[in-house]
């Protein structure tokens, strides 16, 4: 692998057992799970930064970081690094990496472009110039080049510009690490894997008592709570990864990986249901735990929340209700007050959780959240919010002042 370091100075690190930098990217408000995650696979020198954590480790760390971590949406790997003052010095310095050592003449690449600079305001247009000076080297030196494939790319890069100062990144996941694989049908307003695993780790939830997602849709906070109570690795049912491209490949190395990781798979005790008012979206649902092999381990029912009560006994609730934006609801506010009403009556021992972008309907719930967690679904500011539950005769306990604001 090449860096450039500067300017002039090429440097070669071909051993994969080398520790070098990675960049796990996250979003944002995960950064600090997604952190203890690395940490819990071997990864050093972990630094949460925004929506990505850096950390140091060898190819085997980069194979289980894409494997084994759920709140991950890639794992980046830099390999050069220089300054540019203008689009010129951009083209000339991405024109001297001996990209022939990292990608064949017949293969597909994209680049994917960050630019936070004064010199480079467009970050489209430094990609083109990024890709230009790729294509021209490979037609120098072998009158042939590789195509652009913006979908299903055999190699991906991310060029990120801070400045004057340009890093060029592999993503060493390809298509981003929420495709878990399991995905048959999707609902109406699914949630991003990533999202909905994060949730499950941010609530605390250690998979010691029953769980619930009172308005399931296609099923991916259920899953992802069976799959993280299972220790089922995230990317089980996933089968391709940007590195399997890579020149420092190693299948073996890989292979074993995936096994070590799949023989910690346990039995989970306890109950995982869901139920939506949507027959539709139960189907669908239920399409996607059949794939995933879960149907045995998680209960989904066609009813209203109003009548599907959770599993008896202590339960961890975790739900993304409607919130206006996708879903078209006649009434939010009569619905968050009747989510408030439901949680009221699920008694002791029940944590529930909710995360939702609509501020004004989040006071209609009338608990207090113990707390509050900014997090974003998509391009939506949204809360995660923690209601500890009592039962009836500790009513009192419930503020009646309806939650208060966004912060
Ligand atoms: C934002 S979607 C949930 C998406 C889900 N997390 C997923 O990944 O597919 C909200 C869901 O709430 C359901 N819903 C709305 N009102 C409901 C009610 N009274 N009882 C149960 N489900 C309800 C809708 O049918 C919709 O599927």
């Amino acid at each position: 692998m090449i860096i450039i370091k500067s300017n002039k100075e090429l440097q070669h690190v071909s051993s994969t057992a080398k520790p070098f930098k990675m960049i796990g990217k996250t979003m944002f408000g995960l950064e600090e799970i997604l952190a203890e995650e690395l940490r819990a696979i071997g990864a050093t020198d972990v630094q949460p930064i925004n929506r990505a954590v850096a950390f140091m480790g060898t190819m085997e760390t980069l194979y289980k970081a894409n494997y084994c971590c759920r709140t991950a949406l890639a794992i980046l790997k830099p390999f050069a690094e220089f300054e540019a003052n203008n689009e010129q010095e951009l083209y000339d310095n991405v024109f001297k990496i001996k990209w022939e050592q990292i990608l064949d003449v017949d293969c597909t690449f994209l680049i994917e472009s960050s630019t936070n600079s004064e010199i480079f305001t467009h970050s489209y247009y430094a990609a083109l110039k990024t890709k230009d000076a790729i294509v021209d080297r490979f037609k120098r030196m072998f009158g042939r080049r590789p195509t652009v494939d913006t979908e299903n790319a055999d190699y991906k890069f991310n060029l990120h510009i801070h400045d004057n100062k340009v890093t060029l990144l592999m993503n060493s996941s390809g298509e981003s690490l929420h495709k878990r694989g399991y995905r048959q049908a999707v609902g109406v307003a699914p949630i991003n894997e990533v999202l909905a695993a994060g949730m499950i780790m941010l609530s605390g939830w250690k998979a010691d008592t029953n769980f619930f997602d009172p308005m399931c849709g296609s099923g991916t906070i259920l899953i992802e709570a069976a799959m993280y109570a299972n220790n089922i690795p995230p990317q089980y049912y996933r089968k391709k990864f940007g590195f399997m491209k890579w020149k420092e490949f190693n299948n073996s190395e890989w292979k074993s990986v995936r096994e070590k990781a799949d023989k910690q798979i346990r039995e989970f005790e306890h109950e995982i249901w869901g139920c939506d008012i949507d027959a539709n979206v139960i189907e669908q649902a239920e399409k996607n735990l059949r794939f995933a092999k879960l149907h045995y381990d998680i209960c989904l029912f066609p009813e209203s929340f109003e009548n599907q009560a959770p599993p008896e006994g202590p339960c961890m609730i975790i739900t993304n209700p409607p919130y206006g934006e996708r879903i078209a609801v006649d009434d939010l506010n009569a619905l968050y007050t009747s989510i408030g009403d439901q949680f009221k009556s699920y008694g002791d021992d029940r944590t529930a959780w909710l995360i939702t972008s609509d501020f004004r309907a989040m006071k209609s719930i009338g608990l207090r959240p113990s707390r509050k967690i900014e997090l974003y679904n998509g391009s939506l500011e949204c809360r995660f919010l923690k209601f500890d539950l009592y039962n009836g005769s500790k009513k009192d306990k419930y503020a009646t002042e309806a939650t208060t604001d966004g912060d």
